[in-house]
């Protein structure tokens, strides 16, 4: 039987991403140190969805007391999907708790990597963030990276230490670039799930800009199966794009909640935030060429999926 380690496994991408793994039959090791960053009760929920499992072991605690040595044994394959993530929330003194969350803790999961045989390591990136702005139809990975926020460049310097570990030491470490992730269990931060509980309760959601940013957004399964994907045939050093089935601008995408609910959604346009990127479009060629990948949900089955999950657990 395989054995994974899943670092972040009680956040939103991390406890899907272990669920499937336990599912398939894989031994999951999950750590998970609860920042209180956005809604801890909600990463509670995620890890009691996660359930008693007896191939699952959990170690509450932070990645920076390094037990690397416990936490990797007998491991075949890492996850590494614990960042602080979030755009608006990484200026000012933050910046600090994003530099040692993002980049310090990656390269000591890389440093104690490399007293094992070589386990391939799949590394969560992102795409707005590295990329900023992006131009022209699609973008691929050859773009050059141009953060437009701190986080993002935690992002950039992230996969920056990942190249040195693979060029130095042969590390088997992939690179993820997720396009803006969505469905059941959505950071509450995020976009969609702020929309959605807000047009639940009546009230008006709050838009910063004028809505015509646009994004590729990417349902949650299929940025689960990327992980699966590049495990078994990404090569050391592989950066992927990992996008939706369409870009679409945010306007657009309140339209077709508004659809999903039968209501007309009220809108309060406010200051467009700092380092929010205006445009995000994937080329998934590489990805789809050397992974197989195909982005299977489309957005309105998968903003239905996530209005699902919410009413269901405002429910419960
Ligand atoms: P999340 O915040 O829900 O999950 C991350 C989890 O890691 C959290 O539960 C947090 O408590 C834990 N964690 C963070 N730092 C830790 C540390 N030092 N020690 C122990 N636990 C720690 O975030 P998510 O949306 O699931 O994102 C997962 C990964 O994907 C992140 O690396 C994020 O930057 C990246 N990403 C996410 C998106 C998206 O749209 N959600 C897009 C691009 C990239
Ligand atoms: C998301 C993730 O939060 C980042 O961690 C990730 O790095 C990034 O995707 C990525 O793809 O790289 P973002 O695209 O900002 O970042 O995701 P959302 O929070 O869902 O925001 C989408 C858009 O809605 C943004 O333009 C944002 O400004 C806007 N928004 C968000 C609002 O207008 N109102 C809100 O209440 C929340």
């Amino acid at each position: 039987m395989t054995k994974a380690l899943v670092t972040g496994c009680a956040g939103f991408i991390g406890s899907h991403l272990t669920q499937r793994l336990l599912k398939d039959g894989v031994s999951v090791i999950g750590i998970d140190g609860f920042l209180d960053n956005y809604d801890v009760a909600a990463k509670l929920r995620n890890l009691a969805e996660i359930g008693t499992h007896p191939a699952f072991t959990f170690h509450s605690v932070m990645l920076q007391t390094q037990r690397w040595e416990q936490w990797l044994d007998g491991v075949d394959v890492v996850y590494h999907l614990a960042a602080l993530p979030g755009v608006r929330s990484s200026w000012g003194a933050a910046f600090s708790d994003y530099v040692s969350h993002n980049i310090l803790v990656t390269q000591s999961l890389l440093e104690a990597c490399l007293k094992l045989p070589k386990p391939p390591v799949i590394v969560a990136s992102s795409s707005s963030s590295v990329y900023g702005t992006m131009e022209g139809s699609r973008t691929d990975e050859q773009t050059p990276l141009r953060p437009i926020s701190p986080y993002g460049v935690t992002k950039a310097s992230m996969e920056q230490i990942c190249q040195v570990y693979v060029k130095a030491f042969g590390l088997p470490v992939t690179m993820l670039r997720y396009f803006t992730v969505y469905g059941p269990r959505q950071r509450t931060d995020m976009a969609f799930h702020r929309f959605f509980s807000q047009m639940l309760k009546g009230e008006s959601v709050s838009i910063y800009g004028d809505g015509q940013q646009s994004r590729d957004f990417t349902f949650v399964s299929d940025a689960v199966e990327a992980n699966l994907l590049a495990a078994r045939h990404a090569s050391p050093g592989d950066i992927f794009n990992i996008g939706g089935d369409r870009e679409i601008k945010l306007i657009d995408v309140l339209n077709i909640m508004g659809q999903l609910l039968q209501i007309t959604p009220k809108i309060q346009f406010a200051t467009g935030s700092a380092g929010d990127s205006l445009r995000t479009c994937a080329d998934i060629s590489f990805a789809q060429t050397k992974l197989g990948y195909r982005p299977r949900v489309g957005l309105e089955d998968g903003l239905r999926m996530q209005l699902a999950n919410l009413r269901a657990q405002n429910k419960g």
